[in-house]
């Protein structure tokens, strides 16, 4: 008896111990809004201790972190989540989130010089209010490699931050479910579980989506700071930093941004302050490039006076290109939001979601046996990503006066032949996942290997072992998972403590520090060290005290 209830016991113990970890509340918490102004309503000169350029998905967490004890300004382009509510549900990324852009809307598309579409947040809350929510920690490897000065201590307890506020244990949807028997059942073993660690083998993890659709982005986590301390100017374009000379050297004492009358402020920060870009991987660098802080050439030859060369700004720039098969699936299937990931010891990651598209034209192939062409079809994409990636390029100016002409980017996908190995490794593994019983049920005909499959889009080359025809479905149909980082690389533009090396008081605390995208999936780290780097500037003050 004693034994059976020590397990019982331990059992509910262990369960509500992974649970209690996470999110609980599924009602979109607004409480932010208190601290949101329409950058209209704000001083035109005014003064704060720290001034965070972004409020996206590292902008919120640091915001949050620092109104524990200073002023805190935050300068964001976007309108707040309310104006946009497609973005509070799942809903939205299944509609046309990601398809409009009328200059305003959450989602501002771009096409890198590649010639591959891409799309970043524009919104509050920044690009974690149009991603996939798919919510999974770093790798081990990242810790080391990041040049971060990391107290590990203090990241857990980041992370914990954050996943107690925005993160859910979901349910397995069907296809989710579907898809990790796949997974294991084509060897990408164990089976972890449920998990937000980065473990090799098949796991899932969280997600910044709750059991109703409804998304917690990092502008929740601003909820987490002391909203009197903070003040949210939206729709406010940062368009330079306001350097000034001190016997230190160059410092940042504050920015200009403009409001959407045109009309410009100044923000300075106090002694001891900081400005801080959280402007993504795009917006950071640009920023920098706008402020003169970059290659010497680029910047003169552009009209731009040189505060502070360094010619790595803009450099390093890297997109892990996404690869996927689309299978119609014969049946109807609810939409999926990511929750799965396969993770090999070769640095592939599998992931998948699931969707349902309407189908307003003739059919371009006979699908269904009986010839009636039903108005929408499910589909599931299964998506291969790979680590790193060891390509890349980099970033320039279009425009040397607007920040609102986006710069131009190129990733040069592939470029290092490992890349493109690791891609057609990850190719071979969907070939294996198709063919396992697990998807046997998506078949429209009870045949062999792949065939029997209707693809939307691309089938994989029949020969899966022969590298050319591999290789070259890697090249033509690569496309973007969005992890794109770099042009503010640690160790070349900034140091462990992500301060831009040869300024005071300045530092970028974003994507467009990494040189290699952590984890699966990048925002659980993004946020993770927003937190983290909000932390170690309040226990450095209070050091210096
Ligand atoms: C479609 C899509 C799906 C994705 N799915 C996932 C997923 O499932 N899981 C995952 O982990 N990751 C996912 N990602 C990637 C992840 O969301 C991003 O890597 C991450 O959000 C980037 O965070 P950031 O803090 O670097 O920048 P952002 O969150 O983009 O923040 C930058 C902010 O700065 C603002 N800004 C820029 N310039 C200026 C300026 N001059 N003045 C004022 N404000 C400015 C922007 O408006 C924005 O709010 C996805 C991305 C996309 C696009
Ligand atoms: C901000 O104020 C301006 C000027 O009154 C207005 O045009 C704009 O729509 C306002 N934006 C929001 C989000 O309220
Ligand atoms: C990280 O570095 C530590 C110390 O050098 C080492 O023990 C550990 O194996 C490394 N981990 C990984 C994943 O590289
Ligand atoms: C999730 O699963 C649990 C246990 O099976 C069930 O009680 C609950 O209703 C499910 N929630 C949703 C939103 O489907
Ligand atoms: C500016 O930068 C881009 C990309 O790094 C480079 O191709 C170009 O040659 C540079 N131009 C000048 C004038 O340095
Ligand atoms: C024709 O196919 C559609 C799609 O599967 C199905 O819904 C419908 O019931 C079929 N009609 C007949 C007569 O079999
Ligand atoms: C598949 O490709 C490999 C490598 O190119 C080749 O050796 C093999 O003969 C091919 N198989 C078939 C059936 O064509
Ligand atoms: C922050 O505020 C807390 C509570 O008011 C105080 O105990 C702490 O010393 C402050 N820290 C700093 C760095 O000012």
């Amino acid at each position: 008896m004693g034994a059976w209830l020590l397990i019982v016991l331990s059992f509910i113990f262990h369960h509500q111990f992974e649970v209690l970890g996470l999110a609980t509340s599924s009602d979109h918490d607004f409480s932010y809004m208190n601290s949101v102004y329409n950058a209209t309503d704000l001083p035109i000169r005014d003064e704060y201790d720290y001034i965070i350029v972004g409020g996206g998905t590292a902008g919120c967490p640091l915001a949050a972190t620092l109104s524990a004890n200073y002023s805190v300004l935050v300068v964001e382009r976007g309108s707040a989540p309310s104006s946009y509510p497609m973005v509070l549900t799942a809903d939205g990324i299944f509609g046309n989130l990601l398809q409009e852009d009328d200059g305003k809307t959450p989602a501002q598309r771009f096409t890198s010089e590649d010639g591959v579409a891409n799309v970043r947040g524009r919104i509050l809350g920044g690009t974690s209010m149009i991603n996939g929510g798919f919510f999974s920690r770093a790798d081990d490897q990242f810790y080391n490699e990041s040049g971060i000065n990391w107290d590990m201590d203090t990241a857990e307890e980041a992370y914990q931050w954050v996943e107690d506020t925005i993160v859910f244990h979901l349910n397995l949807s069907a296809w989710q479910s579907t898809f990790k028997d796949g997974l294991l059942e084509a060897g990408v073993t164990p089976d972890n579980g449920f998990t937000l660690q980065h473990l090799v083998g098949t796991k899932s993890s969280g997600s910044i989506f709750d059991n109703e659709g409804k998304r917690h982005g990092a502008v929740e986590l601003l909820n987490r700071g002391v909203l009197e301390n903070l003040k949210v100017a939206v729709e406010a374009w940062v368009e330079r930093i306001i350097f000034s000379s001190k016997a230190s050297g160059v410092s940042a004492s504050g920015v200009k941004y403009s409001d959407s009358q045109g009309k410009t402020h100044t923000a300075l920060v106090r002694d001891g302050g900081e400005v801080i870009l959280s402007a993504g991987a795009i917006g950071s660098p640009q920023l920098l490039l706008l402020s003169g802080v970059g290659p010497f050439a680029n910047l003169s030859s552009q009209g731009i006076s040189v505060v502070l060369e360094n010619p790595d700004v803009g450099n390093h720039m890297a997109d892990n290109p996404r690869n996927n098969v689309n299978i119609v699936v014969p049946f109807g299937l609810d939409p999926s939001i990511p929750q799965v990931a396969g993770i090999t010891n070769e640095f592939n990651y599998l992931e998948s979601s699931s969707s349902i598209i309407p189908f307003s034209f003739p059919q371009p192939f006979s699908l269904f046996p009986n010839g009636t062409s039903p108005l929408e079809l499910s589909v599931v994409f299964i998506v291969d990503k790979f680590a790193g990636p060891l390509s890349s390029g980099s970033l320039w100016l279009v425009s040397s006066a607007d920040v609102k002409v986006s710069p131009a980017v190129r990733f040069n996908y592939f470029e290092d032949p490992e890349d493109l190995a690791r891609c057609v490794r990850g190719m071979r593994l969907v070939g294996d996942m198709l063919k396992t019983s697990s998807m046997q049920g998506f078949k429209f005909e009870d045949l062999e290997g792949a065939e029997g499959f209707k693809f939307l889009g691309p089938a994989l080359p029949i020969n899966q072992s022969d590298d050319a025809s591999m290789e070259e479905f890697c090249r033509s149909t690569v496309t973007t998972i969005w992890h794109y980082h770099g042009g503010c690389l640690v160790g070349k533009v900034v140091n462990g403590d992500l301060k831009v090396v040869g300024t005071n008081s300045l530092r970028v605390v974003d994507s467009s520090i990494f040189n290699s995208s952590p984890g699966t999936n990048p925002q659980a780290t993004l946020m993770m060290i927003g937190r983290y780097i909000g932390l170690r500037i309040l226990q450095e003050r209070e050091a210096a005290k």
